[in-house]
Formats: structure tokens, C-alpha cells, sequence
């Protein structure tokens, strides 16, 4: 963005579009530079000028004395260093194998998930003996090969939207935990309480809960009672564990005091409660809507990286990265040659080269005859170039799993 900025606000690292001077009238050989130096500072002061104009995509902004570029350049080699050296658990079974499987667990999922919701609406109490065998059979999959199950949780319908979040949570906070070697007991607790962690949104107005605009400073405020209540309403449920009540309190904690409701602060939130927030934040974030792209997976990894230190704590983060891989599997990526493909498989000690499947070529706008890539093979000379929005290109992904 180009900005008119008083010449006494000027700082180094400052990209100059337009010194407001003819060229011939000052020293400098170009009219557009970056300020490098005190004394580049000096003689554009001596020019007299009282405003210039300054580059902000090129060079430092005003009053954010970071630019986005520089910012969003250190993540995206963090995030690449990360790729070289986390490694993840070698499944037991290829995404192929397992796709189908996992299929059948998101459908019995989302409508016992569903029912709960709808009970608690209704004043009943949680029967938590149902969610029991659900989550068993999602942390076997998930230990067979997490990658099916979790690649088919990013899409989600508008007006199911509560419930399938909840079981994206619930699955994903399985992954993690395994991930973090936690014990299968545990898991299974963790899971329930994912899978519940928003059940307090069942006592909030249904008008809130599916206003599709931004929310009144009043509504935020009663939204964010879904936490307290959730609360609540585990607490009445007779089984329940501490470790699902922990997830549903505190998934909007903030490791640095700034979440909600308590305010709590690093340790004083639970761990479990802490992977819960970066699970809830990196859903709802990826997930694809009618109507909503969703962010590319690792935009999202990015922001979680970002606000390592303040929402999040960084080991935990970078753990989620390890469990979820930097090309989640059903992701749509661009190749160098411009073709489409689609992730179908993550290596474990090899997070930045996955294989993929190409099958529509971006510049001639056409399907493709599928072709498949291994990018780990020294052979392969295809990269990958950046995420596609699958929609804007009428592609289903999940159809070539
Ligand atoms: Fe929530």
C-alpha cells in the first residue's frame, strides 16, 4: 500500500515510492529506494519536502514497526524448518486402506454427536455411555492412520456446522494426544471431552448462535457464556471426567491471561484445556463452508505459530504441527508445471514432500489424466508451489482419496 507519511516519521527500513521531489532536484539516483542508513535519512530531510510517500508492501509501515512480508517471511521458514526436523508416528495402514473405514466413523459420528446436542437442547441429560464406543472406534482409526479421518473433518455445511466442528475437535484432539504419546485412557477422555467442548452452545440463542454477521458487542458477550454453561452441564453429568470438563472450561483460555472466561494463565490452564484452544482455533479456521473457503491449512499453522507466547505456548504448537503434518492429506496444491493435485499421503520423516495426485492443469483450465507424484524421491522433480482453493477450481479433493 502506498502512504502519505510526514517526512519526521520517516525510519529506516522504509521503502520510498515518491520522494514528492522532482528527480533532478536531489541527490539520490532513483526516485524509489529503501532507507538503509542514518544519513539516507539525513538527505531526505535536506530536501525539504514535508511529506513522502512510502511502500509499505516493500518496506516498514507506520505505526507497526514490523511489515507484514518480513513477519509472514519468518514464519514461513520456521514453519519450513519445522517440516525438516519434526517427525511423525509411521502409521499402520496406508490413507487408502483406511479412507474407507474413516468414512463410516465421521457418519456415525456426526449423528451421535448430533443427538447429544440436540438432548442437551432439550434439558436432557448427557448420556455419556453413548459417546464411549464412538470414541473408541476414532482413536482406532486414528491409530491405524490419522490422516483419513482427519482429512474428511474439513468439510462442513453451514447449518451442521456446531456439531461437525465438535467432531473435528474431538478427532483432532485424539491425533494430538497420541502425537504427544499420552496414554490410551487419557486419549479416550480427551476425546469426549473434544467432542463435547461446545456443548454449552446449546443453552445460547439459536438467532446467535447462527447469526451469520459479526456479533454485537451484547451477543459476543452471551456467546461467550457457552463456556460456563458447558461447564455446567458436564459437571451434572454423572461419569464424567475432570479432563473433559477441563477441555470444555478452558479452550478459551489464552496462555498469556487474554482468554476467556477466567482469564487464566500458562500452567493455570490444564494441558489438556491448552491443546484444546489450538484444536478449536485450527478448525474453524481450515474448515471449508458453503460459502467459506476456509484458510489454507498452513496459513493457519502460521497464525498458530504467530501467536505462540500469547494464546498458545510454542512446544505445544509445534507438537500440533507434528500431528497434523505441513500438507494435510486432501489439501489441493499447485506444482511447479501448473498442474492441480491433491495430497494423498503424508511421509512421516518427511513432512515437506508428500505424495500427491495431479489432475487438472491450471493454465489449459482442463482435467488431466490423474498422474501420481512421490515429491520425496530424489527422481521427482515437481515441487510444490503454493495451496489451491479447491472450489474456485470446482474440484472435490476428497474424491481422489
Ligand atoms: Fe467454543
Amino acid at each position: 500500500m502506498i502512504k502519505k507519511v510526514d517526512v519526521s516519521d520517516l525510519r529506516l527500513g522504509m521503502y520510498i515510492h515518491d520522494l514528492n521531489r522532482d528527480w533532478v532536484e536531489h541527490p539520490f539516483l532513483r526516485n524509489r529506494f529503501l532507507v538503509q542508513s542514518p544519513r539516507d535519512l539525513e538527505r531526505v530531510r535536506e530536501l525539504g519536502a514535508r511529506y513522502v510517500y512510502i511502500d509499505t508492501e516493500l518496506g516498514q509501515d507506520l505505526p507497526n514497526p514490523t511489515p507484514f512480508r518480513t513477519v509472514d517471511r519468518t514464519l514461513e521458514d520456521t514453519l519450513q524448518d519445522l517440516g525438516r526436523t519434526l517427525k511423525r508416528t509411521t502409521p499402520l495402514v496406508s490413507v487408502q486402506e483406511e479412507i474407507r473405514q474413516a468414512k463410516h466413523v465421521v457418519k456415525e459420528a456426526n449423528i451421535m454427536v448430533h443427538d447429544i446436542l440436540q438432548d442437551c437442547r432439550l434439558g436432557k441429560q448427557v448420556e455419556l455411555e453413548k459417546t464411549q464406543p464412538l470414541v473408541t472406534s476414532i482413536t482406532e482409526s486414528i491409530f491405524r492412520n490419522p490422516d483419513a479421518l482427519v482429512s474428511l473433518l474439513r468439510i462442513k455445511q453451514a447449518d451442521k456446522y456446531t456439531y461437525q466442528h465438535s467432531v473435528a475437535v474431538g478427532t483432532l484432539l485424539i491425533s494430538f494426544c497420541r502425537a504427544l504419546d499420552i496414554g490410551r485412557t487419557e486419549i479416550e477422555l480427551a476425546g469426549i471431552g473434544g467432542l463435547l467442548h461446545d456443548i454449552g452452545k446449546m443453552k445460547i440463542p439459536r438467532y446467535i448462535l447462527n447469526k451469520p454477521g459479526k456479533l454485537s458487542e451484547r451477543e459476543f458477550a452471551l456467546m461467550q457464556q457457552h463456556v460456563a454453561e458447558g461447564r455446567l452441564v458436564l459437571e451434572n453429568t454423572p461419569g464424567i471426567s475432570p479432563i473433559s470438563i477441563n477441555i470444555a472450561a478452558e479452550h478459551h483460555e489464552h496462555y498469556d491471561g487474554s482468554g476467556y472466561p477466567l482469564g487464566l494463565k500458562g500452567d493455570e490452564i490444564s494441558r489438556f484445556g491448552q491443546m484444546a484452544a489450538i484444536v478449536d482455533v485450527y478448525d474453524a479456521l481450515t474448515s471449508q463452508r458453503v460459502y467459506h473457503a476456509g484458510a489454507e491449512p498452513t496459513a493457519v499453522l502460521k497464525q498458530l505459530l504467530e501467536c505462540c507466547g500469547q494464546h498458545f505456548d510454542m512446544p505445544l504448537v509445534h507438537s500440533f504441527i507434528r500431528t497434523v503434518g505441513i500438507y494435510p492429506v486432501g489439501a489441493l496444491v499447485k506444482l511447479e508445471n501448473d498442474d492441480l493435485a491433491v495430497v494423498v499421503e503424508q511421509h512421516h520423516e518427511d513432512l515437506l514432500h508428500p505424495k500427491v495426485k495431479a489432475i487438472f492443469n491450471s493454465r489449459l483450465r482442463s482435467f488431466i489424466r490423474p498422474r501420481d507424484y512421490d515429491l520425496s524421491k530424489p527422481s521427482c522433480h515437481q515441487r510444490i508451489v503454493c495451496f489451491e482453493i479447491p472450489s474456485r477450481w470446482r474440484i472435490e479433493p476428497y474424491a481422489y482419496l
